[in-house]
């Protein structure tokens, strides 16, 4: 069985749309997306998250800015963000050009308008457990869509491949927690593990984020497991208009055989992403009201 994100992603939008319907445009809360230099996917990733905004009638601007940009006029833009009242979400799209600092740039953002959770500020309320933490949108997304489909996560064994900032060590904070749509038992495999497989196929809960293109064979999954898989390599194909296709980390065809639900890619954690990016935006717009 396929777990739709792109299904669920819609109904949370649909979601998201009524509970802003009666706020007047004005009063309603704004997502900002800073945009530094001209990176392709980071493009059509923000162009897709001004879209989603729209749909909702969530109020957003796309803040471009140029790749020469200097440090000091990016903490600049994001402290006029952070003290404009109809501002409620900031999130600077990853990767930044080389010159400028993720960690600093990240520290400038308030943390309650912080919806992207990127501010230690966030991740240390994650570690802790505490409630009011802004969660990464893909962890968070992950966590969603495994609840909104009645997979029980408590005392399963969750592996995550991949131990990035954005998403494996965010995830593992997230389900390693006492509560609620958590308390899993979780192991994070990396380049450095050994016999990766040995782990992988013991996962009840497997999710692949390594932004390896079909790295997970049938053969690495156990019968019956649940496949996330979050990659989204874009592979060279000339039979397509663009020229290339996107594929996750899963050899999904083989191992659809096998798991008992797998995310598509695309359609499967992507578009839970920008659900939650919006959603943590209305979180922070409750919370102010
Ligand atoms: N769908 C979405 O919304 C969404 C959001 C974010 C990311 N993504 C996708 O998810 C993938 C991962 O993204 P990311 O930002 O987390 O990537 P990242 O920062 O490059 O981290 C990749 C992680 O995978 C590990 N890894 C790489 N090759 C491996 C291998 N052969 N075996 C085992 N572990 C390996 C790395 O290990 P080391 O730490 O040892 O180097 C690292 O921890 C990418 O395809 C990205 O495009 C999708």
């Amino acid at each position: 069985m396929i777990l739709d994100g792109k299904a669920l992603a819609k109904e949370i939008h649909a979601e998201i749309a009524a509970e802003l319907a009666p706020v007047p445009i004005e009063e309603r809360p704004k997502l900002v997306a800073v945009l530094v230099g001209d990176d392709a996917a980071s493009q059509i990733y923000v162009n897709s998250k001004m879209r989603a905004c729209k749909k909702v009638g969530m109020p957003s601007e796309k803040l471009e800015l140029p790749a020469s940009l200097s440090q000091e006029a990016l903490l600049e833009h994001i402290e006029r963000l952070n003290a404009d009242p109809s501002v409620y979400g900031i999130l600077v799209q990853l990767p930044l050009p080389q010159h400028l600092n993720a960690l600093v740039v990240a520290q400038a953002i308030a943390p309650d308008k912080d919806v992207d959770g990127v501010h230690p500020v966030n991740y240390g309320k994650l570690l802790m457990g505490e409630p009011s933490a802004f969660v990464p949108c893909t962890p968070l997304g992950i966590q969603v869509m495994l609840e909104r489909n009645n997979v029980d996560i408590q005392g399963r064994h969750v592996v995550i491949a991949g131990r990035s900032n954005i998403v494996g060590k965010p995830l593992a904070c997230l389900l390693v927690q006492k509560g609620k749509n958590a308390n899993a038992t979780v192991t994070v495999v990396h380049s450095r593990t050994k016999n990766l497989a040995a782990f992988s196929r013991e996962a009840d809960i497997l999710v692949a984020a390594i932004g390896q293109p079909e790295f997970f064979t049938a053969d690495m999954v156990g019968e019956g497991a649940v496949v996330i898989d979050v990659g989204q390599n874009r592979i060279d194909d000339p039979a397509t208009p663009r020229g290339y296709r996107l594929v996750g980390d899963v050899a999904y065809d083989e191992v659809a055989e096998k798991a008992s639900l797998i995310t598509p890619v695309p359609g499967g954690v992507g578009p839970m992403t920008i659900a939650m990016l919006l959603s943590n935006t209305l979180t922070a717009f409750r919370r102010y009201a």
